[in-house]
C-alpha cells in the first residue's frame, strides 16, 4: 500500500493540564479541540445532519455549483494536497475525484481516526502515495522530509478557522504561507456574517445535538480525569456575539456547585461559565484582508447564492 503514517504524538493527554489552567482562571474556559474524542467526533458528525447547521450542506453546494471553475483555478495536477484536521476524510474526495494531485497528507490529531480514514484512501486511490501525519495543527508543527515543498496546496475547509482568534488565525494562516513555499496555495472555506437568527438556530439545533456536543465535555473530564462533576449540573448556552463577529459556546452552571479533579476544588456560582468554543464569522472582504496580513493574495473565491458561506482560493504573496 502507497501509505505512510508519522505519528508526532500530539499531546492530546493535556486535558489535564487545560482543565486545572482552565477552571482555575476568570473566566472559566476550555479549547475546543478536547470536543473530539470518539463520543464528541460521533456528535459532530451528527451535528453537520441537523438542518439548522447549514454550514456542511452549504459549503457542499458552493462546491458542487463551481466545480468547474474550482478545479480549473485550484490546478491540483501533479501536485501536494495538505488538508491540516482532515477527520473522516471524505471532503477531500470531491478533489482526489477531479485531478490527480501527486500525493495526499492529511492531518489529525486522533490517531485511530486518522488511521482509519486514511487506509481507507489508500484503497480507494492505490496510485496515490499517502502521508498521514498525526500532530496537532493548533500548536506549531513540522511536516515529514518526504512531502516536497514545491507547489504545497493546502486544504482547509468546513469553517475551522473559525475557531481561532482572528490574531491567532493570521499565526496560522502565516504559518501555512511559510510552508507553502513560492507557488503555494490554500483552499479554505470560511462562514460568514448573517442574520443572528440563522447563526443562532445553527449553534441550537431542536433536537439537541449541539448541547450533547457540548455537554460531552464534562462527561469526558468525569471518565478520563475521575473528577466529581455533576453532569445535570450545566447547560448548553451558545450565542452570537455581534460585536466580536463569533458564536460563542458555554457551559452554564445551573446552582452554586463545586467540582473536583484530582486533588483541586473549583467553585462555580450559578450563572457562572465555562466558555467551551468560539466560531468566528468573517464577511468575503474581512477574510480576504485577514489573508493578506498572513501573506497570502486573494485569488478567487465562492459563495452561494444568500452567501451564507464562502470558499476561498488564496495565493502565496511574492516575497
Ligand atoms: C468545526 C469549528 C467549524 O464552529 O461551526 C459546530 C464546530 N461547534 N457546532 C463550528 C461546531 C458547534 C464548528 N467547527
Amino acid at each position: 500500500m502507497n501509505l505512510q503514517f508519522h505519528d508526532y504524538h500530539p499531546q492530546s493527554d493535556d486535558l489535564r493540564q487545560c482543565v486545572m489552567t482552565g477552571f482555575a482562571g476568570s473566566p472559566k474556559q476550555l479549547p475546543p479541540k478536547f470536543f473530539y474524542d470518539e463520543e464528541g467526533s460521533r456528535l459532530f458528525a451528527q451535528i453537520c445532519e441537523q438542518p439548522e447547521y447549514y454550514v456542511p450542506a452549504v459549503e457542499r453546494s458552493i462546491f458542487e455549483t463551481h466545480a468547474a471553475d474550482i478545479m480549473r483555478s485550484l490546478a491540483l495536477d501533479g501536485r501536494t494536497l495538505i488538508e491540516p484536521g482532515a477527520g473522516c476524510g471524505r471532503k477531500v474526495r470531491f478533489l482526489l475525484d477531479r485531478a490527480s494531485a501527486a500525493m495526499y497528507v492529511p492531518m489529525d490529531i486522533s490517531a485511530e481516526h486518522l488511521r482509519s480514514s486514511a487506509q481507507r484512501l489508500a484503497a480507494d486511490y492505490p496510485h496515490l502515495p499517502i502521508h498521514a501525519v498525526c500532530v496537532d495543527h493548533t500548536q506549531p508543527f513540522t511536516l515529514p522530509d518526504e512531502i516536497p515543498v514545491a507547489g504545497r496546496i493546502f486544504f482547509y475547509p468546513g469553517s475551522s478557522l473559525g475557531n481561532f482568534s482572528p490574531v491567532e488565525a493570521i499565526g496560522f494562516l502565516s504559518d501555512l504561507r511559510n510552508k507553502a513555499g513560492a507557488q503555494g496555495r490554500l483552499l479554505i472555506g470560511i462562514d460568514t456574517k448573517k442574520s443572528v437568527e440563522v447563526l443562532n438556530r445553527a449553534y441550537n439545533d431542536a433536537a439537541g445535538v449541539t448541547a450533547a456536543f457540548n455537554l460531552n465535555l464534562l462527561r469526558r473530564i468525569r471518565q478520563e480525569l475521575a473528577a466529581e462533576v455533576q453532569l445535570d449540573g450545566f447547560s448548553h448556552h451558545a450565542f452570537y456575539n455581534e460585536p466580536r463577529g463569533r458564536i460563542e459556546m458555554h457551559l452554564v452552571s445551573r446552582r452554586d456547585q463545586c467540582v473536583r479533579v484530582a486533588d483541586r476544588r473549583f467553585e462555580f456560582k450559578a450563572g457562572e461559565s465555562i466558555h467551551t468554543e468560539n466560531s468566528y464569522k468573517y464577511s468575503p472582504q474581512e477574510f480576504q484582508e485577514l489573508a493578506w496580513e498572513a501573506g497570502w493574495d486573494s485569488d478567487k473565491v465562492w459563495l452561494d447564492p444568500l452567501h451564507y458561506f464562502s470558499v476561498h482560493l488564496l495565493k502565496a504573496r511574492k516575497g
